[in-house]
């Protein structure tokens, strides 16, 4: 994980509220506390069969060490899964297929969208491709310049962007910091918005979160999947 001293952060917050946005409300999306992303990957691996799991990011394995399925693929440049590369090093060289892909490397916008357009590429007939971190509850927790610890990025604008797809089908399910939930079907509700991606703000978020991230419930969740 990058490391942000105390000087770096101070410029970085003061750089992002000058420059970027400044913008002080913050959302209450109450997550349920006893169900977190291990929990929806274990009830998806057990309710579709699968065999196959590919991790993007693994960190300290807090998540990989805990999903028990045939075959696992952790990638990651610095720490845990299995395999030490960048998630783009991977995806150049991997001719593997998988069912379901938790993506929760680089939080940052371009990275994360081709994280996931890659992962689409070698998904399997009904996989499922997994995003974290797309809820942030406020502005500093999804700045680009990171200038604090915890910290979800702008995941989110990666969503809402290939909301506007054709091809894919796309929720968040309000769990666990957001998980994002990504099918190679067809769009049932494809996202119209004015604004290019890059001119996207924490405000723009906060007023329609809703609708630009499709987000579902839990109950919903197991409902349709
Ligand atoms: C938030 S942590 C992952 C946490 C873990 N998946 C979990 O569920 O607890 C993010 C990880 O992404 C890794 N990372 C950073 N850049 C990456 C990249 N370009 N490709 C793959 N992983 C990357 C970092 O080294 C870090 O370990």
């Amino acid at each position: 994980m990058e490391k942000l001293n105390k000087f770096t952060k101070i410029f970085k917050k003061i750089y992002y509220q000058v420059f970027i946005e400044n913008f002080k409300e913050k959302l209450n999306y109450n997550f349920p506390l006893n169900y977190y992303r291990w929990d929806l990957i274990e009830y998806l691996i057990k309710k579709n069969n699968y065999s196959d799991y590919l991790e993007i990011g693994c960190d300290q394995d807090q998540l990989f060490s805990k999903v028990k399925i045939k075959n696992k693929t952790g990638v990651d440049p610095s720490n845990g899964g299995n395999v030490r590369k960048t998630s783009d090093d991977f995806f150049k060289d991997n001719k593997d297929k998988f069912d379901i892909v938790f993506i929760d490397g680089l939080h940052i916008y371009d990275q994360v969208k081709r994280d996931i357009l890659n992962s689409v590429d070698c998904l399997k007939e009904n996989g499922i491709i997994l995003v974290h971190d797309c809820m942030p509850d406020n502005m500093s927790k999804q700045a680009v310049p990171r200038y604090r610890m915890i910290w979800n990025g702008d995941v989110w604008k990666a969503i809402v962007d290939l909301r506007q797809k054709e091809d894919l089908e796309i929720f968040t399910c309000s769990i666990d910091q957001g998980i994002g939930i990504i099918k190679k079907n067809k769009n049932s509700s494809i996202l119209k918005i004015e604004k290019s991606i890059n001119k996207l703000k924490f405000e723009d978020y906060y007023n329609n979160y809703k609708e630009y991230l499709r987000v579902i419930s839990l109950e919903k969740f197991k409902k349709m999947f």
